[in-house]
């Protein structure tokens, strides 16, 4: 019996491999020119990693983590997300009390057992950015302003940032016994889970999709309503700065996120083209994790981008130039092809992408397969070349045209292209 890849897992294969490699390399860019370091951790961590951090109420712990014994009996599971096992790390390598700010980011599949639909997976990458040790709203201005800097280098402009703020320790306990009441007094029009949520984590509530929840939740208290004058004063902080950095944003005060350690500042990306999953990218401030986690108090705040999503919106926008330029060595018999090997290591050493057949095909079928493999040039090399010393280089993607160029020279004529 043939096997194939689980539900909701799946092969990235070329030739959109090339996208992901862009896209990757353009977040590398622009986190590294903000001092981001490359960060990169293990897919299996201590189950307890991820219950105590994103939250025994939330439905990535309670229904979606990918999560077994080891031979040992060891409880363990497969990472649904970035940030937490970073700030393990961060805690184990990094962390000094009262220590000075790092920037790290990170690219890697997480893995999550959801119903899979379009752009959601059970394994999908994302690419990270945290910030320790920073409690200043311009820093989440920053982090914000970076990804909206990755998405207009991808030439992506339609998508649109979303804020809020889910207030702190002091505050929110205030707003979520309200927000509570607010939601008892609608059970009936509640879904079975809403109903759960009132106690155990009623803003959840607030992100239900079903239509019944909508409804009975339309007026629903905002967290933006009892902030305390310190959030308050953080997430005005925040506006002027995005307003500052001219990043386009607009208030939405239901998001809340599917991860409880947030603290204050939320946001995600959103756009439409992807449609029911639309969130491009997600996050905000966390400043009780490192302490909850064992490390010493450290403010931080970070983001995460679904690099499914991203690819699929920006493969359109996949520029040529990124292409590394091919060249296919069609040569007839086997003294031209090993007269040729040399000059086809020499142009693969100076960046181009070079094959050779060896199969003593064909000319019509050689320029066959470099057709299918999309190459730029085609060098042809048969006995008579061989005797005047020269080769026959096709032009493959526009004109077609053919041009005699010495071997002596043919670095140097691909050089001058
Ligand atoms: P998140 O919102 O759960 O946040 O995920 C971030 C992004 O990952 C989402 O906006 C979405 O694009 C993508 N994503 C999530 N689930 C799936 C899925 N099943 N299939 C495909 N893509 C998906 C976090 O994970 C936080 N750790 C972000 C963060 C970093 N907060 C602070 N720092």
């Amino acid at each position: 019996m043939k096997i194939t890849t689980l539900k909701g897992m799946h092969d990235i294969k070329p030739p959109e491999i090339a996208v992901w490699h862009w896209v990757e390399k353009t977040i590398r860019e622009v986190l590294e020119g903000a001092f981001f370091s490359e960060l990169r951790t293990p897919v299996v961590e201590e189950e307890a990693l991820f219950t105590r951090s994103i939250g025994n109420a939330t439905e990535i712990v309670e229904k979606e983590l990918y999560h077994f014994t080891d031979r040992k009996g060891r409880k363990l599971a497969l990472r649904p997300e970035g940030t937490a096992s970073i700030v393990r790390s961060f805690n184990e390598h990094f962390a000094t009390a009262g220590g000075k700010t790092h920037r790290f980011y990170y690219l890697g599949p997480m893995f999550r057992y959801e119903r899979p639909q379009q752009g959601r997976y059970r394994q999908f990458y994302q690419m990270g950015a945290e910030v320790f040790g920073s409690k200043d709203p311009r820093t989440d201005a920053e982090l914000i302003f970076l990804a909206h800097e990755i998405f207009k280098r991808l030439k992506l402009t339609t998508t649109e940032l979303q804020i809020n703020s889910l207030g702190c320790k002091t505050c929110r306990p205030n707003f979520r016994e309200t927000l509570s009441q607010f939601l008892s007094s609608r059970i009936q029009s509640l879904c079975a889970d809403c109903q759960r949520r009132i106690q155990k984590n009623p803003l959840r509530a607030l992100d239900c999709k079903i239509p019944t929840c909508i409804e009975a939740t339309a007026g629903a208290p905002s967290s933006l309503d009892h902030l305390c004058s310190d959030c308050q004063t953080h997430f005005e902080g925040l506006q002027q700065r995005l307003t500052l950095l001219k990043v386009p944003y607009r208030i939405h005060a239901r998001l809340v996120r599917g991860l409880d350690y947030y603290e204050r500042t939320a946001f995600e990306f959103v756009n439409t083209q992807l449609g029911a999953q639309n969130a491009v990218a997600g996050g905000g401030r966390y400043d009780d994790l490192v302490h909850d986690l064992g490390g010493p108090s450290t403010p931080a705040v970070g983001f995460a981008i679904g690099m499914e999503r991203l690819v699929s919106l920006v493969s359109g926008y996949y520029p040529v130039e990124e292409r590394r330029k091919k060249i296919f060595f069609a040569c007839l018999g086997s003294e031209a092809q090993t007269r040729m090997i040399p000059h086809m290591m020499e142009l693969r050493n100076l960046g181009w992408a070079t094959l050779m057949s060896y199969e003593n095909e064909s000319l019509k079928s050689m320029l066959r397969q470099a057709d299918r493999l999309e190459v730029d040039y085609t060098v042809i090399v048969g006995e008579e070349e061989i005797r005047q010393g020269l080769a026959q280089v096709k032009e493959m993607k526009t004109t077609g045209g053919q041009s005699s160029v010495g071997l002596a020279d043919l670095a140097g004529y691909f050089l001058r292209l």
